[in-house]
């Protein structure tokens, strides 16, 4: 594919320093447990992991962001560097630290995350507008950057015209749904409905009533519930469609959620088909759970290409 008929993403998200243990289980309130894995410091952030997995999957990725003045800033900054990120639009905020989310990884994949916001909580609006100079095709934005940001972000992308995708976490039950205006897709994880709804996407008619009520709030032409090892489910107002999983042996979930979205995005904006979309997303979703970390865990497209055919014989 040349340059020029490359596809351009603007994420507008957080960017962090994850801090990663491994636990047998999540201790009891006064219980102390020991870990017998090793700690470690590695780079994350919903919008962070979502920019490099869309870079890695072969589109151009503009990344609107702020991380502190300060060691893991200048390691993070580095890391997009190398992946080929457009920086014009990162600050380095001179108030605030890098974004650090503590990450508990349970026996199994499943994870636990406390994030402490940082300097992802100073992006603002002119950050946003200045970063629509870009010309994307599409902008990816996460509820891990203040409300103002993702408010200014929809309503800068539906005066542009710019098709507007929303990984809806982490979700707020008191989010002003409302605001977003029009949405091209919604993406939330089972946790994030269930937050956003009141309702938990067990079943197919659970998705249907969580979709309905999504759509009831804001004005979105696809709606995709990401249902882990149970694959996702599509809604576009009329028809709904659920896209089995690719089965694999999860190691760690965490930023699984993120590559989905960043290849539903991609090859949405590539096809205009949201079926092929959401195939292509399961397959890089599951790629993701087989490796420990966030970016450290995101596959490249030859990877996902390969992966596709050999999971197909
Ligand atoms: O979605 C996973 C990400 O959530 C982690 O990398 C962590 O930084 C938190 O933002």
């Amino acid at each position: 594919m040349t340059k020029m008929s490359m596809k351009r993403i603007l994420v507008v998200g957080s960017a962090n320093i994850d801090f990663l243990m491994t636990t047998p289980y999540v201790p009891a309130p006064g219980e102390t447990i020991v870990s017998e894995g090793a700690y470690t410091f590695v780079p994350g952030g919903k919008g962070a992991n979502t920019a490099v997995a869309a870079a890695k999957l072969g589109t151009q990725v503009v990344f609107c962001a702020r991380v502190g003045d300060d060691a893991y800033g200048d390691r993070l900054i580095s890391l997009y560097k190398e992946h080929g990120l457009d920086l014009r639009y990162l600050k380095v905020d001179k108030l605030e630290q890098t974004g650090l989310a503590v990450v508990l990884l349970e026996k199994g994949g499943v994870n636990r995350i406390i994030v402490y916001p940082g300097a992802n909580k100073r992006i603002n609006e002119n950050d946003i507008e200045n970063a629509f100079f870009s010309y994307p095709d599409a902008i990816i934005t996460q509820f891990e950057i203040g409300d103002t940001a993702v408010i200014s972000a929809a309503r800068t992308a539906n005066t542009e015209g710019v098709p507007l995708i929303i990984d809806a976490g982490p979700a707020r039950r008191d989010f002003p749904l409302a605001k977003l205006e029009q949405v091209e897709i919604f993406s939330p994880n089972e946790v994030e409905t269930e937050i956003l709804t009141g309702i938990r996407p067990n079943t197919l008619e659970d998705c249907l009533r969580a979709s309905i009520a999504l759509s009831n709030a804001v004005d979105i032409k696809y709606v995709v519930l990401k249902l882990g090892a149970r694959g996702c489910y599509i809604y576009d107002g009329k028809y709904c469609d659920i896209i089995s999983p690719f089965d694999v042996q999860s190691v760690d979930t965490t930023a699984a959620g993120d590559a989905f979205t960043a290849a539903l995005t991609a090859e949405y904006l590539r096809t205009g088909d949201i079926i092929a979309a959401a195939k292509y997303a399961n397959a890089v979703g599951a790629l993701t759970v087989t490796k420990v970390g966030a970016i450290s865990s995101l596959p490249s497209s030859l990877e996902v290409k390969s992966f596709i055919e050999e999971y197909g014989k």
